[in-house]
């Protein structure tokens, strides 16, 4: 069947079904979302415009991580090694002083860092986060953007990888800068 026949279905359902239920199943089918990049090329493979397939993309996510509903993200990249997102300020998020929470910026910064990751490693390799450390550089507000570039893994007896994710504003000033520790068990290549 045509691709973009399969995407009309898969809409068509959506909106029987509610795509909660859909991403839900989705997620379920491929196990967990051990490897996003092999569902992101799927989708890319559909020819579906990209803030669509950044949407589908984004509710499999969430569905696969129920802190990540508690922001207002789009995964707008993956590729090997790196990952992006943008993330709106809205109240819920929002502190007292109407500016983004500290813990919303973690989630959103882990998520994209952990994309990222996840991004180089192979079926059966294992990555577990042992600390976060996040920097407050400057008041973030309104669009954010994060980004995590992990370089390729050479070494396959490493067993711990460190990674970071930057968030930006919308003026491109650098607003958070997060260290992510892995704990990692590569098979040999
Ligand atoms: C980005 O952050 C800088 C530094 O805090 C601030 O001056 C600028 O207004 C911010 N831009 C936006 C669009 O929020």
């Amino acid at each position: 069947m045509n691709n973009t026949l399969v995407f009309i279905a898969v809409l068509a359902m959506m909106a029987m079904i509610g795509l909660n239920h859909l991403s839900a199943m989705i997620t379920q089918k491929l196990g967990s979302i051990r490897d996003p990049l092999q569902i992101w090329n799927a989708l890319q493979a559909t020819g579906v415009p990209i803030r669509i397939r950044a949407w589908i993309f984004s509710s499999i996510v969430a569905n696969a991580n129920p802190y990540a509903q508690s922001i207002n993200f789009r995964i707008t990249e993956l590729r090997k090694g790196t990952a992006c997102g943008v993330m709106k300020e809205t109240k819920q998020i929002s502190n007292p002083f109407e500016c983004v929470h500290a813990a919303a910026l973690i989630t959103f910064g882990e998520m994209v860092g952990e994309l990222a990751l996840l991004s180089l490693l192979g079926k059966n390799d294992r990555a577990v986060l042992t600390n976060i450390n996040t920097e407050y550089v400057k008041v973030s507000r309104g669009l954010l953007t994060a980004s995590s570039i992990v370089a390729p893994i050479k070494d396959r007896e490493a067993t711990e990888i460190v990674s970071c994710v930057l968030i930006k504003n919308a003026s491109f000033e650098t607003v958070s800068k997060l260290t992510l520790t892995w704990k990692v068990d590569l098979q040999s290549a």
